[in-house]
């Protein structure tokens, strides 16, 4: 990589142009402004404003090494150790996956299903279960936009399990989570929930060959391998619906693109009906809601 200027307008020029030509080009942006935050202290308005002011020798030496790692696919998460999601900082590490955009739809539906029904949860506090939660993402946003539900979280990497218990005490919701270590819902024996949610990994083991450096390598593949054809999860999770989700209660899952028709069948043949399919920001069919049954 050649020599990185040291005036901040020309360096952010110069690290944008170097990352665009890289695997994750649309991000170089971003990205660019996201090293600068981080290593020189720099906000995008300050590059906007005062583009002349010099960068130390440190910082540079810093923001090369940042630079090359990202151009050789780590996520830029991964270099910071950070992932915002619904507006809120996560601890990630090799062990999770990073939260993805896309997930947030899951939380849409979720609020906008608990703003229908609110008037059910008033006496009895919401309780939700997470069901391979990784950093802890969907129940610790779910336990901060709505108060006074009470969440369990569950995954089978003790690893992934540390990061988001970090994640709980970062944003003060110890009180109001508790983690299991086990496989999906196997782990929750009789105890039953209002709203059960899941974003397992559901990738076909054939394909994780064909994914990008930047998922293949750096997310865990626990996070990511879903059996042969991706729905090895969604099988056991069914199976114990009935016995673990409340009456009126809803499953909300997030699947692969063109999963989510095979997912419905094995839902029914649970005795499960598909209420609502889930879009993600760019219209793709990408989740379901799903229910056992109302009073
Ligand atoms: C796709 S990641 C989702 C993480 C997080 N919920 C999110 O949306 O960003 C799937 C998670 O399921 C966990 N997992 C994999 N196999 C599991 C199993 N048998 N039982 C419970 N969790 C499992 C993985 O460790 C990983 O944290």
């Amino acid at each position: 990589m050649a020599k990185l200027p040291a005036d901040l307008g020309a360096l952010y020029k110069s690290l944008r142009d170097v990352l665009a030509s890289g695997e994750d080009a649309d991000c170089a942006e971003l990205d660019a402004r996201i090293i600068i935050e981080s290593r020189a202290d720099k906000t995008y308005l300050d590059i906007l404003t005062s583009p002349e002011t010099i960068i130390t020798a440190e910082q540079l030496t810093l923001i090369a090494d940042d630079v090359k790692r990202r151009i050789l696919g780590e996520p830029i998460a991964k270099i910071y150790g950070v992932k915002e999601f619904w507006g809120r900082a996560f601890k990630v590490n090799g062990d999770v996956l990073d939260p993805r955009p896309d997930t947030e739809s899951i939380i849409e539906a979720i609020l906008a299903w608990h703003k229908g029904n609110a008037s059910r949860y008033k006496d009895a506090p919401l309780q939700i279960v997470d069901i391979g939660t990784g950093t802890g993402c969907i129940i610790l946003t779910l336990l901060a936009e709505i108060p006074h539900a009470m969440g369990v979280a569950v995954d089978y990497s003790w690893a992934a399990l540390d990061v988001a218990r970090e994640n709980a005490h970062r944003l003060g919701l110890t009180e109001r989570v508790s983690f299991i270590q086990g496989d999906y819902v196997s782990a929750l024996n009789d105890s039953v929930a209002d709203v059960i949610v899941t974003n397992p990994p559901y990738i076909p083991s054939a394909d994780i060959t064909n994914l990008s450096e930047s998922v293949k390598t750096y997310d865990p593949i626990l996070a990511l391998d879903g059996g042969e054809d991706g729905l090895d999860p969604y099988k056991k999770i069914f199976i114990s619906l009935k016995k673990n989700l409340r009456t009126n209660g809803r499953l909300f899952l997030e699947c692969g693109y063109d999963q989510i028709q095979a997912i419905t069948r094995i839902g029914e043949n649970s005795g499960t009906t598909l209420e609502r399919i889930i879009y993600d920001l760019g219209g793709h069919a990408r989740g379901g809601v799903f229910s056992c049954g109302d009073k």
